[in-house]
């Protein structure tokens, strides 16, 4: 691998609570390590435009606790492209940028793994997304909180339900992937947890529904992942609404709130602990990898991995939210 001097770090697709943890984390061991830092502003995208920031120790003070990303974050269409990318690496060679950190999802990994194929750029992947679908890594960056502020929500949309006797069908994200569904469904007792990874029988659904209202029932929650089979909220509150013309239904879609916040503890110390560990791996002379943490120790597996094979999820957990939901 090439001498590494200057090491800028990105993030990039949809932002996630801890991120800036994870920039503070990558930015000081970084310069603790004798490397120059910089920081390329909305992703890729910075890298094409050369707007790149140089970044010191006190550029990344009073952040560990904000939410969103002080660098910016963007999906660059340009460096989905070719031209983009060569863009990108005369940038880089101009300003003498040897290395790159990039926290971001599978997307993000996309790119890095092209582009460090393509230019031979030294790159190393931190895990921040909300939807926690990354292989290599128990956990990503961003996830805890999200589950969390999914969690205090449902906790309020219940207080409602239960005072007027209605179901609620709350729509939650992750397009590919249910872990924040099935997660929070599980931490608020959700009568039902809908996830793209497992099929929505429809039918099955709605009769289990029915006993529930037999056992005298007159409130729930069921919660859905915006990417589940069925199609969403409104598809499932429709199929209620033509079975059972009884039921009061209302519909809530928590959407981008789930992005926002301050991230927990749990975000700030794994962005702290895989920030840092970016930048040994790097050092080490190691790159085309995401650093995770698995079974509380760092580990390192590549982008390829970490993109094509997912995060599984343990369907049994499905089957014990609602057996505790009877
Ligand atoms: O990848 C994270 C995620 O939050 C998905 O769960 C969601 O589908 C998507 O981002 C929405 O992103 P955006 O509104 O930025 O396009």
């Amino acid at each position: 691998m090439r001498d590494i001097k200057n090491i800028a770090v990105l993030t990039s697709g949809g932002d996630s609570p801890g991120m800036n943890a994870a920039i503070r984390a990558v930015v000081r061991t970084g310069i603790n390590e004798g490397f120059k830092m910089f920081g390329s502003m909305k992703g890729y995208q910075g890298l094409i435009s050369g707007d790149v920031v140089p970044l010191h120790s006190r550029s990344v003070s009073n952040i560990i606790q904000r939410g969103g990303t002080i660098l910016k974050s963007a999906r660059s269409k340009e460096f989905y492209e070719k031209e983009g990318r060569q863009k990108a690496y005369d940038k880089m060679q101009a300003m003498g940028i040897d290395a790159l950190v990039v926290i971001g999802g599978d997307g993000t990994f996309t790119g890095a793994r092209i582009f460090s194929k393509e230019f031979g750029v030294p790159i190393v992947g931190l895990p921040g997304t909300i939807d926690n679908d990354l292989y290599g890594t128990d956990f990503t960056i961003g996830y805890d909180t999200a589950i969390n502020t999914v969690m205090e929500a449902v906790d309020k949309l219940r207080d409602t339900a239960y005072s007027h006797d209605r179901l609620f069908i709350i729509e939650v994200m992750g397009r590919d992937a249910g872990f924040i569904a099935l997660t929070s469904g599980m931490a608020t007792g959700a009568e039902m947890i809908l996830v793209p990874e497992s099929p929505t029988y429809i039918d099955e659904m709605l009769y289990v529904l029915e006993k529930d209202w037999k056992k005298s029932k007159t409130s729930g929650i069921i919660i859905v992942a915006e990417g589940d089979d069925f199609g969403g909220a409104m598809e499932v509150e429709k199929e209620i609404n033509n079975k059972f013309p009884e039921f009061e239904t209302r519909v809530s879609i928590l959407g981008h709130i789930q992005r926002g916040g301050s991230p927990t503890a749990q975000d700030r110390v794994l962005a702290s602990r895989l920030g840092h560990a970016a930048i040994m791996t790097l050092k080490d002379g190691v790159s085309g990898v995401m650093v995770g943490v698995v079974d509380n120790e760092v580990d390192l597996t590549s982008f390829e991995k970490a993109i094509k094979q997912h995060q599984q999820m343990n369907l049994e957990l499905l089957d014990i939210a609602r057996t505790l939901a009877i």
